[in-house]
């Protein structure tokens, strides 16, 4: 099910650690995405099975591949847990900017309202910006998603504007964090 893990780097955080995706991440991850709450502001915007979980997953593992970026497994260090992934997408069907890089985060329930998203946000949008030199970053939310606006601005993103995400059905927010010229050196 995994990809070569030499192509996804490891990032630890204080209490995080981004690493690359293990066969065994499925159940937890599948357990994840079976929670309605969890899924609610997702797309689909449903309960994922395991076998959508694992598709999942590979998807993740082949942007990395294709990409270099991709999203992470967010394992919690205390206990070695995974409790999410968090990281950077491009999705085809955004057509504001075919080259984005769209940072993004999932969590499981019990790991929610400790600030871990927004440690994991932040090294996420500091890889793309810092290590990838990409010059700009961006995170995309349903229009009722606050939690997740609000790690968005505690990870350094501005807001972008609000637009309906057609293909998608639905009305989304989005901010973004540009390279600045102190970080390329100009
Ligand atoms: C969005 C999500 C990652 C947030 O995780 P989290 O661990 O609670 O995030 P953090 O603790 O880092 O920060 C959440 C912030 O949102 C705030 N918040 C939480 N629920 C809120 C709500 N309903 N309205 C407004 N703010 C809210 C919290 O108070 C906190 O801000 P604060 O630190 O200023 O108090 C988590 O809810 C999740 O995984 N949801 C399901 C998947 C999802 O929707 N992903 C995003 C797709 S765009």
């Amino acid at each position: 099910m995994c990809g070569p893990p030499h192509v996804i780097p490891e990032i630890g955080t204080p209490r995080l650690r981004l690493r690359p995706w293990r066969s065994e991440d499925l159940d937890a991850y599948a357990a994840m995405n079976a929670d309605p709450q969890v899924r609610e502001y997702m797309f689909p915007p449903r309960p994922l099975t395991r076998e959508e979980s694992e598709r999942e997953i590979e998807e993740l593992v082949g942007q990395w591949v294709r990409l270099g970026f991709g999203h992470w497994a967010v394992e919690l260090r205390e206990s070695g847990d995974l409790i999410g992934r968090t990281g950077a997408k491009r999705h085809e069907d955004w057509d504001l900017d075919p080259e984005h890089t769209e940072v993004g985060w999932l969590y499981a329930r019990s790991a929610w309202g400790r600030g871990l998203a927004t440690e994991g946000a932040t090294a996420a949008v500091s890889f793309c910006l810092d290590e990838l030199q990409r010059p700009e970053v961006i995170s995309i939310a349903h229009l009722s998603n606050l939690a997740s606006h609000r790690v968005m601005r505690k990870a350094g993103l501005e807001w972008a504007g609000v637009r309906r995400w057609h293909e998608r059905r639905v009305n989304v927010v989005w901010y973004s964090s540009k390279r600045t010229a102190a970080k390329t050196g100009d």
